[in-house]
């Protein structure tokens, strides 16, 4: 398939461009700055996803986005949404325009990220942000949701945990996923025939896992990796029970920074 992969000069858009080529698809990279990332050499536009002639350009000719660029961090509530729902709306409307009706998302823990962790997560339990990034994540679900059941496409929001080369803490015992799993995971979210609005969660299959990898396997995404392998290397800290105590972590515990604007 032909995908546009925003963000793709970012740590999981790097990711990406490394192992989705090897899966048979041909690649184009969105990101506001950078020369072409490995796997993008061929097609790379710079460019702001909030800028519509940049998108529509972007996502003319492409069958499926993947749709990774934004802030990582918490922010502001206007910068919150400007990077993560303006996007996804310019994103979505260039969809329309040229007949694309596949977006893989990437979402966010901490659009739950206060949801206590006192029993199995299910990707159905109620919107429970953390933090204004995690709002922002809520409020770009519900935008996907808005337009798959207006319009004729399909979308997959995908939950990620931690997604880094290694887990270093505790918690990120649970909360991994690994680089190669999230490049199954999307090539899953873009492949799999007509999902409609689904709602996966994005970890590897981790031994002490707690979130329902169900809805990713009925997707065809089965996480191959599992953090435990680097148990051994993390040490024991005090917070660590504080950071597991809720779903978002150390993010769900820091005081939200006001006033919202
Ligand atoms: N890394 C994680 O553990 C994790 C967990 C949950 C969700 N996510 C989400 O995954 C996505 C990618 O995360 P990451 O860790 O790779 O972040 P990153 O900061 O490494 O990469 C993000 C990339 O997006 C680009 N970008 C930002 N705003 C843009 C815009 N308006 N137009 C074009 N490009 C823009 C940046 O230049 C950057 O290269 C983000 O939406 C993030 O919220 C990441």
């Amino acid at each position: 398939m032909k995908v546009l992969v925003t963000g793709a000069g970012g740590s999981i858009g790097r990711a990406l461009g490394r192992g989705l080529p090897g899966l048979g698809h041909d690649l184009r990279g969105l990101d506001l700055v950078g020369d072409p990332a490995p796997g993008y050499q061929h097609d790379w536009v710079v460019g702001d996803c909030l800028d519509p002639d940049v998108v529509d350009a972007a996502v003319r000719g492409v069958d499926a986005v993947a749709h990774f660029a934004g802030d990582p961090d918490e922010g502001s509530l206007p910068s919150s949404l400007e990077s993560h729902v303006h996007t996804t709306a310019r994103l979505l409307e260039a969809m329309l325009r040229h007949g694309v009706d596949r977006i893989a998302y990437a979402s966010s823990n901490h659009a739950v990220g206060r949801t206590p962790h006192d029993r199995p997560l299910t990707t159905s339990v109620r919107p429970r942000p953390d933090t204004f990034y995690g709002t922002a994540k809520v409020a770009a679900e519900a935008l996907l949701s808005l337009y798959v059941d207006r319009f004729a496409i399909s979308a997959v929001a995908m939950r990620i945990g931690t997604c880094v080369a290694e887990p270093t803490t505790v918690r990120e015992l649970s909360t991994w996923l690994s680089f190669d799993d999230a490049v199954r995971m999307v090539d899953a979210a873009i492949r799999t025939p007509a999902p409609g609005y689904t709602v996966v969660h994005g970890t590897s299959a981790n031994t002490r896992g707690w979130w329902d990898l169900a809805p990713g396997r009925a997707i065809g995404f089965d996480p191959q990796d599992d953090a435990e392998h680097f148990a051994g290397s993390i040490a024991a800290r005090t917070q660590d029970p504080d950071e597991n105590a809720l779903v978002g972590g150390p993010l769900a515990l820091d005081d939200l920074v006001r006033p919202a604007f």
